[in-house]
């Protein structure tokens, strides 16, 4: 990575943080347009709409609604209800999905009793419906209460209706893969989004690749169904190459990749028979998403900027 590369990426990483921008860019109308390759609408219907595209193309999905860092009661109860608007619609359409959802969207950040709480009721509604629910990781700084959390509704719920995802760039993941792994949690395998510093955080990388790397074969080894959730294809070359080594089923683990990016290679893995889950986000909070997005490539940076500058 070049010095201007992880500049422009720490800057769009703390910009992603303004709560302030999360309502002022929805009225930017060409960061709009250019938000929507990688979210599915603003509307349940309209990522409906985009889900049903996705089953005829052999590609399940899971949705998420958009909205983090709630920091009132209120809210965190409005995301409650859309959830359980989703799964409802979910269930009624037959659509192949289940669904992400953000404990910091649940209250997390300020009462971890209320999001475990929210959360809950998520998941007893995904369980009467038959449907799963995956707990995203977020920042570092709610890691152990995300994970406490997920593991709490696991003990409550089972494996088959709520998992954890683990960042690759952290530290401490394969511990907590280890020990994931042994309680039967299902775990989804990212490389990380957020923000983070050395104390906690591979900075390179080839380190947080050959982490990545490392944490697949335990999932893998495992015998429990994970996703493995990578655009980079010498991640998946890897995990193919040990699945093939160790003569698992197709049907053993997923893939999964997000919502406008790398339509070809999704749709070749569903081809050759492997599962393959889309993340399809949608709602009116997109802004620290679809900054997250741009910080992964610079390239998509110029070309917002270039549209900005048009328009
Ligand atoms: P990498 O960043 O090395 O990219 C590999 C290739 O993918 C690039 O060369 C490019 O071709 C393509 N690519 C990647 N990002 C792109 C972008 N934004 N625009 C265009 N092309 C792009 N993170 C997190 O912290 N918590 C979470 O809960 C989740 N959840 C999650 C679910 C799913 C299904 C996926 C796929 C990812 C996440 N992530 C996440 C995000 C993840 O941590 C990571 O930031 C991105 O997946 C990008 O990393 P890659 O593994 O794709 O590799």
């Amino acid at each position: 990575m070049t010095a201007a590369t992880t500049l422009s990426r720490s800057a769009l990483l703390f910009l992603s943080r303004r709560d302030g921008l999360k309502e002022v860019a929805t009225r930017v109308g060409p960061l709009r347009e250019l938000a929507r390759r990688f979210i599915a609408g603003e509307t349940l219907e309209e990522a409906v709409e985009a889900v049903k595209e996705l089953n005829a193309q052999g590609l399940m999905a899971s949705f998420d609604h958009l909205n983090e860092a709630v920091r009132n009661e209120a809210e965190t109860q409005e995301e409650v209800r859309e959830y359980r608007r989703l799964l409802a619609r979910v269930d009624a359409l037959e659509v192949k999905a289940n669904v992400s959802l953000k404990l910091t969207q649940c209250g997390l950040l300020f009462d971890p009793a209320l999001a475990l709480k929210n959360a809950r009721t998520i998941v007893k509604e995904a369980a009467a419906r038959g449907s799963f629910v995956r707990v995203d990781m977020e920042q570092s700084a709610v890691t152990q209460a995300t994970l406490d959390t997920v593991r709490q509704l696991h003990s409550e719920f089972g494996e088959e209706r709520v998992g954890a995802v683990l960042q690759s760039y952290l530290r401490r993941t394969e511990t907590d893969a280890r020990a994931l792994c042994a309680e039967r949690v299902r775990i989804r395998l990212c490389k990380g989004a957020y923000l983070e510093g050395p104390e906690v955080a591979y900075q390179d990388k080839k380190d947080v690749d050959a982490h990545f790397v490392r944490v697949m074969r335990v999932l893998l080894d495992s015998g429990v169904y994970h996703g493995i959730a990578t655009h980079d294809e010498r991640m998946i070359d890897a995990t193919l190459d040990h699945a093939a080594k160790q003569r698992l089923p197709k049907s053993a683990f997923e893939f999964q990749m997000l919502y406008g990016i790398r339509r070809d290679l999704q749709v070749r893995l569903a081809k050759a028979g492997f599962p393959v889950r889309i993340y399809v986000p949608y709602g009116r909070f997109w802004y620290p998403y679809f900054m997250r997005r741009l910080a992964e490539r610079p390239a998509n940076l110029w070309f917002v900027v270039k549209n900005l500058m048009k328009g």
